[in-house]
């Protein structure tokens, strides 16, 4: 069986080869006819040209067969994508932060590297948040990339097939260090895998979730609002996160989905939108007062703390 360094190596190259060859395939066929039209139809050989009125049965032809073949290269791109969107329920998680210009990755232990480290055969998915601007977690061997955007949470999910050391890019411009946004992903056997997931673990470092509690308290968000369902002058932030508010916005109530995005908004000009029940004013804005890093962990701890939230 084709076995590739991930899951999707197969789906993406089928797609790949496929459509270059077919692309090939009419690239040398229509050079050599025109060629031989060069010849067939000069002056010497056809001095006079013959006027084609219509041909309906070529007409069908060179539509039908070139519809089927669009639709055939579709097929096949769509079956190598579609597994890329629907997301294993057992896998580990992995954390991914990344900022001008480097990355940083958080294991479910806790436990941070530079380097991404996983074990063969493990299913795993990354949740990727930008510090700054628009990043692409790229692992070309792996077949997989997709954008890190500043405002929100994308994912992408991969299983690792074969131990060995592979790059990891960034592959969108970030500014004047994005070439060196570069590190690699360690495919590990499961035993040298383990050995290195337990060991060296920083007991003073903080992982995500308790930095943005951390940065709330620093912040006083939490003499407003409390994390456990209690109503104070601020709402609660226990099962926010993902749920749909009502709020008034210019003089009408609309809903809002409770995303990164309106954390952000709702933290750096609170009083643009106001929750339905709340008192306008109350909150003054936190811009330039939370850093974009304490604004990611934020987010990422009140995902922890709702049961809509990922
Ligand atoms: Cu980050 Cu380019």
């Amino acid at each position: 069986m084709f076995s590739g360094a991930s899951n999707f190596v197969q789906g993406v190259d089928t797609a790949f080869v496929f459509i270059i060859s077919i692309a090939a395939f009419f690239l040398i066929g229509i050079t050599i006819v025109m060629v031989w039209f060069v010849f067939r139809y000069s002056r010497q050989r056809n001095p006079v040209a013959s006027d084609i009125p219509g041909n309906n049965t070529l007409e069908i032809i060179w539509t039908l067969i070139p519809t089927i073949l669009v639709l055939a290269m579709f097929w096949v791109g769509f079956k190598g994508f579609m597994p890329m969107r629907s997301f294993p329920e057992d896998a580990k998680t992995i954390r991914v932060l990344s900022r001008m210009w480097s990355w940083t990755f958080e294991y479910p232990n806790g436990k941070r590297s530079t380097e991404l480290y996983l074990q063969v055969n493990d299913t795993v998915i990354l949740d990727m948040v930008s510090e700054d601007v628009l990043h692409s977690l790229y692992i070309p061997a792996f077949r997989v990339k997709e954008d890190v955007v500043p405002g929100r949470t994308n994912r992408m999910w991969f299983v690792p097939q074969l131990v060995g050391t592979y790059d990891l890019y960034c592959a969108e411009y970030c500014g004047l260090l994005h070439a060196q946004m570069i590190t690699k992903v360690n495919v590990l056997e499961p035993d040298d895998f383990a050995e290195w997931y337990e060991s060296d673990i920083d007991p003073s470092a903080m992982g995500f979730e308790e930095a943005g509690y951390e940065a709330m308290q620093i912040h006083g968000c939490f003499t407003c609002h409390s994390t456990d369902g209690t109503q104070r002058v601020g709402s609660t932030f226990l099962d926010l996160y993902g749920s749909t508010v009502e709020v008034v916005a210019g003089g009408r109530t609309r809903s809002r989905l409770v995303d990164d995005d309106y954390i952000r908004r709702k933290t750096f000009d609170p009083n643009q939108e106001v929750r339905v029940g709340y008192t306008p004013g109350l909150m003054p804005s936190y811009r330039d007062q939370i850093s974009n890093e304490e604004m990611a962990n934020m987010i990422i701890y009140l995902k922890s703390i709702s049961k809509y939230g990922r």
